[in-house]
């Protein structure tokens, strides 16, 4: 039916290609380009389909347009890192072709995140006749799909959302990210913002805290506030939400070693000077880190990501969960990557999935709320991420 390429041969990379090829009837031909061209090829040797590979630097826009002029693909996968989601946008506009991706962009030289860049782009997708579909993974991306669909069948208004994000695996190492590692420490290592009654409230980094007793064997663990991104579309696209919140787990062992590693600058992101050789601590710090895609083997346990929603049907409260869970052992025998990796490349092989047989259609800039849930979530239960629902 359609030719794909994918931009970026890391974790989540390893997973897209992987679930691209188990769906043969949807994805005809599969295009895999990344700045390391190895590494690609290491991924398409997994694979019993044949999948094509190319080296790009998706930071150039000519090139990457050359590159998609020759390969003419019906869709570009970018599950490279935020820093080129503008110049690969850049260069499906050049080329005529849709776009999917699942984080939204991020300057370098600021750790700071917004939709409000590629939202810009708007009006140049609706004008060109192209779909881009942002933040397809599963915070972002599922997240949302289970705030629509909560929204759709179970309430009449919501008024409080509660992302919660758990990764109880245990990958054996004293410290690693289970995804890119620069990009996850400029996360974790901001200040924390909630969205209350029309505003926004900062608080300190992982500042506030509580427990929660999280399904699936799980049991207790302590969550930590912190901002995402899903929370700056959800409450544009759906304003009724008075309380809007995002979650994570930490171990204590993560946090003690993060605590460290920034007391002694080497999560600074401004570049310093070493030997007459500019670096960026936290771009050296990411060079001596386990790369998130070798930890598939050794990690074990499960990922726990859903929304807890509070809101009124039929003038009755409500207060409902709908969650995944995902066990790391059993992502890594399917395809060679943990769970954190599988939990955000499914979602966006779904979404390629939904774009490409026009089941999800339009022109312009989607967020993954704004489509129709229902296909979606059946999707989900299809393809390796079954998800379930609760009335607390
Ligand atoms: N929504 C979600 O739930 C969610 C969850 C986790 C991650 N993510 C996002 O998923 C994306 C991928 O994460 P990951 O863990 O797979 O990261 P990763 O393992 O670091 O992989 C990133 C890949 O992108 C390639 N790359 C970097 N710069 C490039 C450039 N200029 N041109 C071409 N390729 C380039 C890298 O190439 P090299 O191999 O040469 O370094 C690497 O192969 C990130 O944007 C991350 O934020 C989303």
């Amino acid at each position: 039916m359609a030719k794909v390429l994918i931009i970026g041969a890391g974790g989540v990379g390893q997973v897209v290609t992987h679930k691209c090829a188990q769906n043969p009837d949807v994805f005809t031909e599969i295009v895999l380009a990344s700045r390391t061209e190895d590494k690609c090829r290491r991924i398409a040797a997994q694979i019993d389909r044949p999948i094509k590979t190319a080296q790009i630097d998706a930071a150039n826009v000519p090139k990457l347009a050359a590159l998609i002029e020759h390969e003419k693909p019906q869709l570009v996968i970018n599950v490279a890192l935020p820093y080129q989601d503008l110049t690969i946008m850049d260069a499906c506009l050049e080329t005529g072709v849709d776009y999917l991706d699942t984080a939204n962009y991020e300057p370098p030289e600021h750790a700071t995140f917004s939709y409000s860049w590629q939202w810009e782009y708007q009006d140049r997708f609706r004008e060109r006749g192209l779909m881009a579909l942002l933040g397809s993974g599963f915070d972002p991306g599922v997240t949302n799909v289970f705030t629509a669909y909560a929204r759709r069948h179970h309430f009449d208004t919501i008024e409080e959302l509660d992302i919660i994000d758990c990764n109880a695996g245990d990958h054996g190492k004293p410290f690693a990210t289970n995804f890119n590692p620069e990009i996850n420490i400029r996360e974790v290592t901001q200040k924390g913002r909630y969205y209350d009654s029309g505003q926004w409230v900062e608080t300190g980094p992982l500042e506030v805290s509580k427990d929660f007793d999280f399904p699936g064997g799980i049991g207790p663990r302590k969550i930590y506030l912190m901002y995402h991104e899903e929370l700056e579309s959800l409450v544009k696209h759906m304003p009724e939400i008075c309380r809007a919140r995002f979650w994570m787990t930490f171990s204590d062992n993560y946090l003690k070693h993060l605590e460290v590693l920034q007391n002694v600058g080497m999560t600074r992101i401004d570049p310093i000077d070493y030997h007459g050789v500019k670096i960026v601590p936290l771009q050296f710090l990411q060079a001596v880190l386990p790369d998130p895609a070798s930890l598939g083997p050794h990690t074990k346990g499960k990922t726990c990501i859903g929304c807890v929603l509070q809101g009124t049907r039929d003038g009755r409260h409500r207060k409902y969960y709908v969650y995944n869970i995902c066990d790391h052992q059993q992502a890594y025998q399917e395809v060679k990557s943990q769970a954190v990796s599988y939990t955000t490349g499914v979602p966006a092989m779904v979404g390629a999935m939904m774009m490409l047989t026009g089941t999800w259609r339009g022109e312009g800039v989607f967020n993954m709320e704004q489509l129709d849930p229902d296909p979606f979530m059946e999707a989900l239960n299809k393809h390796g991420l079954p998800w379930h629902e609760t009335f607390l």
